[in-house]
């Protein structure tokens, strides 16, 4: 048999920094658990611009259609603010996701009970959190047509269009049914069908790929303004949201900030199935470059790590792996560990991202 394989794409600012940490867990999982990768490294973004005059090659793109799964750090700096828009380093993303038809993007919002007091929320709202959001990524009114600035009469108008096909929104309803099998069972699917036609016939998909195969899930609905405000009440009621692009642009970015820090944020984005029945996918920290603290060794590798235990449990169903991960995190935590974007208080240590590392290999031990 053939081990899995990887592709990391560091990419810029904090990014080669943060991944530095997770080739490490990589390295442990191959070491004490016999959980080899074939893991293979390119350039992406500013970098791969600096080094290629494009901020994604032909061949990184063929090798990331290729592999298991891709594993990214970020992209992007002040640096390449000059570069016209067709080479920017958010255009290589864009183009994996695009070109790897990612078009369900996962965005977990979990609190861990060591940083509940981080939240804006109280704790007994946030304690203990786990929900999932499920993003429709490839579709929507940011794709749309008719779009653009035009004139009429004396005035121009802006349009943009929100579209979905019924298996658009067959596949992403898919997606999030599979994951709530995995998790709480519970589906909340989230759209405006009381102002928009799409909104009506996403419910309608939705309902009836509920009803005729995933009958056991539990489906519920929701205007996606009073789930906006249910999320900031009582985020505990969800376990897996649907939605659209738009709606989960702004859901998930609320969510995330029900836990806190943006340096402890994963996700996934998943594609159709390929051959070997693996989704195809890319895993990535939420956040930027951070080009205010890149060099500087003070990045929380944590976003990155969760992203590589989003990838065992859902590129090699290796749930169990993925929870020792999320345990080993939960117990740095708990034992105050800390990098600077995560302390609290005057006075205390932060540690650098290799030793956020250590520990996480330590609590792994
Ligand atoms: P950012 O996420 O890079 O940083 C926002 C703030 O959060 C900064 O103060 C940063 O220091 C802090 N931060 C982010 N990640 C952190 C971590 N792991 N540990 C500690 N602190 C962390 O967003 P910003 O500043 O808006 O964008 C910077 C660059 O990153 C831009 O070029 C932007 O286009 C790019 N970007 C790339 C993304 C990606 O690769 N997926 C996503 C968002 C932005
Ligand atoms: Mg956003």
């Amino acid at each position: 048999m053939t081990n899995p394989s990887l592709l990391i794409l560091p990419g810029d600012g904090i990014g080669p920094e943060v991944m530095a940490e997770v080739r490490r867990i990589i390295g442990w999982y191959g070491e004490k658990r016999g959980m080899h990768f074939d893991v293979s490294e390119d350039l992406v973004g500013g970098a791969a611009y600096d080094a290629h005059g494009t901020p994604l090659t032909d061949a990184t793109m063929e090798k990331a259609q290729n592999v298991d799964a891709v594993l990214l750090g970020a992209v992007g700096g002040p640096k390449y603010d000059v570069l016209d828009f067709s080479v920017k380093p958010e255009r290589g993303l864009l183009r994996l996701r695009k070109e790897m038809d990612l078009f369900a993007n996962l965005r977990p919002a979990q609190c861990f009970d060591a940083l509940a007091d981080f939240s804006s929320l109280k704790r007994d709202v946030v304690a203990g959190l786990d929900i999932m959001i499920v993003r429709e990524l490839t579709s929507g009114i940011y794709f749309g047509e008719p779009r653009g600035i035009i004139q009429e009469g004396n005035e121009r108008v802006g349009i943009n269009t929100q579209r979905y096909t019924e298996s658009e929104i067959e596949r992403v309803a898919r997606s999030a049914f599979e994951l709530a099998r995995r998790r709480g069972n519970k589906v909340c699917s989230m759209e405006k069908a009381n102002v928009m036609e799409s909104g009506v016939l996403w419910r309608e998909v939705v309902t009836k790929i509920g009803e005729t195969e995933y009958p056991d899930v539990e489906l519920s609905h929701m205007y996606a303004d009073a789930g906006a405000m249910q999320l900031c009440r009582w985020p505990k009621q969800f376990d897996v949201i649907v939605t659209d692009n738009l709606f989960g642009d702004l859901l998930s970015d609320a969510a995330a900030m029900l836990t806190g820090s943006l340096g402890m944020l994963p996700s996934a984005s998943l594609g159709a199935p390929m051959a070997n029945g693996r989704p195809k996918a890319l895993y990535e920290p939420v956040h930027g470059s951070a080009p205010d603290i890149a060099g500087q060794a003070k990045a929380n590798p944590i976003a990155c790590i969760l992203s590589f235990a989003m990838a065992l449990r859902y590129s090699f169903d290796q749930g169990a792996e993925a929870d020792r991960l999320e345990a080993a995190v939960e117990t740095v935590l708990a034992d105050g560990v800390r990098t600077a974007d995560l302390m609290q208080n005057e006075g205390e240590t932060p540690v650098s991202t290799s030793g956020m590392g250590d520990a996480v290999l330590a609590a792994l031990d």
